[in-house]
């Protein structure tokens, strides 16, 4: 090997070194921060909003499939996903209350707007999936305002009968998960 070329070679490998080098010594640092975006994420929600509990939004996010290294983006479409399936659960629960027996009149206007509130939720929280796919943030966030007001309104009407809401569990549920959708679509920008 001339000295040319022995000079040309550890001059490569220092080059190398220092490209690589980054890479190498970023990779342990950077697998817990990807880790652990649901869990910052989860705890600046909570922390921002008393109707979200920590515990329902990290489990929540975590079991779904594809939540593992998603971005803020990958979790905006994650908890609407979430959200919709809890809003399409909650009318066919609402739909089967309707069917009780001896049910009064307030009582069964009730569930019949829970019914509707959660169907109008399904549809528009399904409509701002689209759009943050396509990049339409602030009518994302319309539509999403529109689904966290949908668990309020159904509580409202038991609550002015006096009445003991049989959809309390749905609507805790429903309102934690739109609330936490609304929230990564305000942080994406
Ligand atoms: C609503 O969503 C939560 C969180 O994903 C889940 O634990 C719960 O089972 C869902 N409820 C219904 C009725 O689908």
């Amino acid at each position: 090997m001339g000295r040319f070329t022995s000079v040309f070679l550890s001059c490569l490998s220092f080059l190398l070194f220092v490209v690589l080098l980054p890479h190498v010594s970023s990779r342990p640092a950077a697998m817990p921060a990807r880790r652990s975006i649901v869990g910052e994420t989860c705890n600046q929600i909570a922390r921002g909003d008393p109707n979200v509990d920590f515990t329902f939004c990290s489990q929540s996010l975590r079991s779904a499939a594809g939540s593992d290294g998603a971005d803020l983006h990958g979790l905006a479409i994650i908890s609407l996903k979430l959200a919709v399936a809890n809003a399409t659960s909650a009318a066919t629960r609402a739909k089967a209350l309707l069917k009780g027996n001896g049910l009064s009149r307030y009582y069964k206007s009730c569930l019949d707007a829970c019914r509707e509130v959660y169907a109008d939720a399904a549809s528009d929280l399904r409509d701002a999936t689209g759009m943050i796919r396509s990049g339409r943030l602030v009518d994302a966030r319309v539509y999403i305002s529109a689904a966290v007001d949908a668990p309020v309104v159904c509580e409202d009407g038991f609550q002015e009968g006096g009445l003991a809401s049989p959809l309390a569990e749905e609507d805790g549920d429903l309102m934690q998960l739109a609330v936490i959708a609304l929230a990564l679509a305000v942080r994406l920008g």
